[in-house]
């Protein structure tokens, strides 16, 4: 898996997005997104992530693995990259939010030592539809 930076890969993460969401971002959106000098990614074309570098924090913007791919610990590898990167460079904690329904999700992360710290009403917006947002976050073992 490689780290990627700028907006050449905003169509093919559109694409995997689509495979992925019911409301995915377009390609303008990862480009808006993806041109943020605080945003980077860590994937391929089986799976991204991509994350915000809030100087001592991180913060998860989106996961995807494409549906081909799934159960084969692709999430999980993303995940503990960005954990280990976390580390290395003194980022406190990892931030996210997690639509409530999104069971697969919420295991993944409480699976991956993430905690929940609180709820969003109605946060998210589905075809007429809202949901909660759970927050999560993951912590270094030695930071405050
Ligand atoms: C959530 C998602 C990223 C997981 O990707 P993945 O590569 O399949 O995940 P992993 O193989 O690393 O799975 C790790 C753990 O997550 C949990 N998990 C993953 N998919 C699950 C599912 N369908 N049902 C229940 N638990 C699931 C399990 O605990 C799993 O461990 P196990 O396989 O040993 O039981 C993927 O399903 C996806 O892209 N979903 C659509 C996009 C999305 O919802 N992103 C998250 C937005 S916050």
């Amino acid at each position: 898996m490689s780290q990627f930076k700028g907006s050449s890969y905003a169509s093919a993460l559109a694409t995997l997005h689509t495979l992925c969401f019911v409301d995915p971002w377009s390609e303008d959106n990862f480009r808006n997104i993806l041109n943020l000098p605080t945003t980077f990614g860590i994937g391929d074309e089986k799976g991204f992530i991509l994350y915000s570098d809030l100087g001592d924090d991180l913060e998860i913007l989106t996961i995807a693995v494409h549906p081909d791919y799934r159960r084969k610990g692709i999430a999980t590898n993303l995940i503990k990259e960005l954990q280990n990167f976390a580390q290395k460079n003194q980022k406190g904690k990892i931030f996210l939010e997690v639509n409530v329904k999104n069971t697969p999700a919420v295991q993944l992360y409480l699976k991956n030592g993430f905690i929940q710290s609180g709820i969003r009403k109605n946060y998210y917006h589905e075809k007429g539809q809202t949901f909660d947002a759970l927050c999560f976050y993951w912590q270094q073992k030695n930071s405050a």
